[in-house]
């Protein structure tokens, strides 16, 4: 009995490391960007098996080469027109992103995701007509290129494309507006036995909704569950992932293969964006996923958004969005998580990876508050570099005047690299060698980035970055004159 017991615990500790793996979302909109190939050690060390690229970038192909890594290449929304308008274009790109290394390169690419959540609302309509003619012409183009079986298809969805009229997943169908461009994409997928990709965040329901309850955005258990046909959601992944199913059962696809492409929750940026929160998440998502949800049982396929963070992406969602990371940007992770193969609680973290000297700019001991130069000066920063973890409820929240200041100055000073001239405030600023961090409030120190490594593709990297900012502090200095 008890040997049963142990030899079935065996087979899903099996079932769970090898059919189980979560994957992680693997973007580059960073200033100092992990070399590729310190990141396919990290997601090796930490036991990811597999990553969802947002573009199809040739460093960071040729880094999974030979890997092993599972891999989804991107195609951004922007070149949905052309790839739509074009079969040679569909063609040169498959050839070029995709032949070229799964052949030569032997990287393992199973899926080609063709833009990223290109009906969001907020895009006003802008990608509706392109985004099916162009999944056509990848389709067609794979085929053509002997890859249909190996490769598939799919279009990575927010789950704003479907709705519910009440809070039970079984009043779910697709948003009115692209109803029938829907129902046309998923047959297009289920003729081409290709996946259905959605992107869920219950940290937005949270974000949009100050009254949005707490404990329903996570896996612990909910006070006021809602039942639906019988079936009970205490989480609002579950009901949301059900609300897709039973948009898609609806319309005669109750089958299809639903991959959730993005997931996670954010450490910064937000009062509800913090390591407690998203490590309670992360994991939280990571034990349940195995058991799959009330219409669908069973492992769901899924990828953490995301790996590390990026500190060049776009705060227009808010000033969260450079906090998805798991890990931070220089690959340290940020708290524990057990993730893929591993059985350890703690990510491993990238190794190889240089600092530049210890050294920080700060707002200057005998500088005037009331100086007329620091307005200006704090949000020619903060325009500049990232100033995402100052505010209400963030890691720097508690900064008093002068502690915000300085964290601008030396948020803009790091990402120029420590160039004398990016801490030229006038008569404000000065660099230390004391590290100013107080608490959770951490002023980093940048990395150094692959162009401080010889022999490789980023060798003309550091020259650009020291013109740019040469010609910021340039423009400081006429600035200030
Ligand atoms: C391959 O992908 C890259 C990155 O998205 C893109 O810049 C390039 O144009 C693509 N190549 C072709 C031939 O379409
Ligand atoms: C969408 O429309 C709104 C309101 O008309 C506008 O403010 C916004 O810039 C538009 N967005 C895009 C991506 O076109
Ligand atoms: C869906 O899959 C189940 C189990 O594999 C199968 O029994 C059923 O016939 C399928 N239904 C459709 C509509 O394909
Ligand atoms: C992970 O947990 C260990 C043991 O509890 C602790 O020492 C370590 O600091 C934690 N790591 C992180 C990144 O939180
Ligand atoms: C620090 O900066 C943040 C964000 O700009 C602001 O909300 C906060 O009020 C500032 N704190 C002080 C003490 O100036
Ligand atoms: C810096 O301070 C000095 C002396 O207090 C003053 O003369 C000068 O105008 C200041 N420079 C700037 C750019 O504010």
């Amino acid at each position: 009995m008890k040997y049963g017991l142990a030899v079935r615990g065996f087979l899903l500790f099996l079932m769970v490391n090898t059919v189980q793996s979560i994957g992680g979302n693997w973007g580059t909109q960073a200033t100092h960007p992990l070399h590729p190939t310190i990141v396919v050690k990290l997601l090796k060390d930490n036991g990811i098996q597999k990553v969802k690229l947002f573009d199809a970038e040739a460093t960071v192909l040729n880094a999974l080469s030979g890997s092993g890594i599972e891999v989804m290449v991107g195609i951004p929304n922007d070149m949905l027109s052309t790839l739509a308008n074009s079969v040679e274009a569909a063609e040169r790109w498959v050839e070029r992103n995709v032949s070229a290394h799964v052949s030569s390169n032997s990287v393992d690419i199973r899926y080609v995701a063709v833009g990223n959540e290109p009906f969001l609302s907020t895009y006003n309509g802008t990608f509706e007509a392109m985004t099916l003619p162009a999944l056509q012409n990848i389709q067609a183009a794979l085929i053509k290129a002997g890859l249909g079986n190996r490769v598939k298809v799919t279009v990575p969805l927010n789950a704003d494309v479907y709705q519910s009229s009440t809070e039970q997943p079984s009043t779910g169908d697709f948003r009115a507006n692209i109803h029938d461009l829907m129902v046309q994409i998923v047959s297009f997928l289920s003729l081409n036995g290709a996946p259905f990709t959605v992107n869920i965040y219950p940290f937005i329901s949270l974000y949009k909704d100050p009254n949005f309850p707490v404990d329903y955005a996570f896996f612990d258990g909910y006070s006021s569950p809602i039942v639906d046909n019988g079936r009970t959601y205490t989480n609002v992944f579950d009901a949301n992932y059900d609300t897709l199913v039973w948009a898609l059962q609806k319309n005669g696809f109750g089958n299809m293969t639903i991959i959730v492409g993005e997931i996670g929750w954010p450490t910064d940026g937000d009062r509800n964006a913090n390591i407690g929160y998203a490590q309670k998440f992360n994991q939280g998502f990571m034990s349940h996923m195995n058991g799959g949800t009330p219409m669908r049982p069973g492992p769901i396929d899924a990828y953490l958004f995301s790996l590390i963070d990026e500190d060049a992406k776009s705060i227009q969602p808010g000033n969260f969005e450079r906090h998805w990371g798991i890990f931070n940007y220089d690959g340290t992770p940020k708290y524990n998580l057990s993730v893929g193969g591993s059985n350890s609680r703690s990510l491993v973290p990238a190794s190889n990876v240089h600092y530049l000297p210890k050294r920080w700019c700060v707002l200057s001991p005998s500088a005037n508050l009331d100086d007329p130069q620091v307005a200006p000066s704090v949000s020619y920063a903060c325009d500049r570099a990232d100033c995402t973890s100052l505010g209400y409820g963030t890691s720097c929240g508690n900064l008093d005047a002068r502690g915000n200041i300085s964290y601008a100055f030396n948020s803009y000073y790091q990402i120029n690299n420590q160039l004398e001239s990016a801490c030229r405030f006038p008569n404000l600023s000065v660099i230390t060698t004391t590290d100013p961090s107080v608490g959770t409030c951490r002023f980093n120190i940048m990395i150094q980035t692959a162009g401080n490594q010889r022999n490789d593709g980023f060798l003309l990297e550091p020259i650009r970055v020291q013109i740019l900012g040469f010609l910021s502090a340039l423009l400081l200095l006429l600035y200030w004159s």
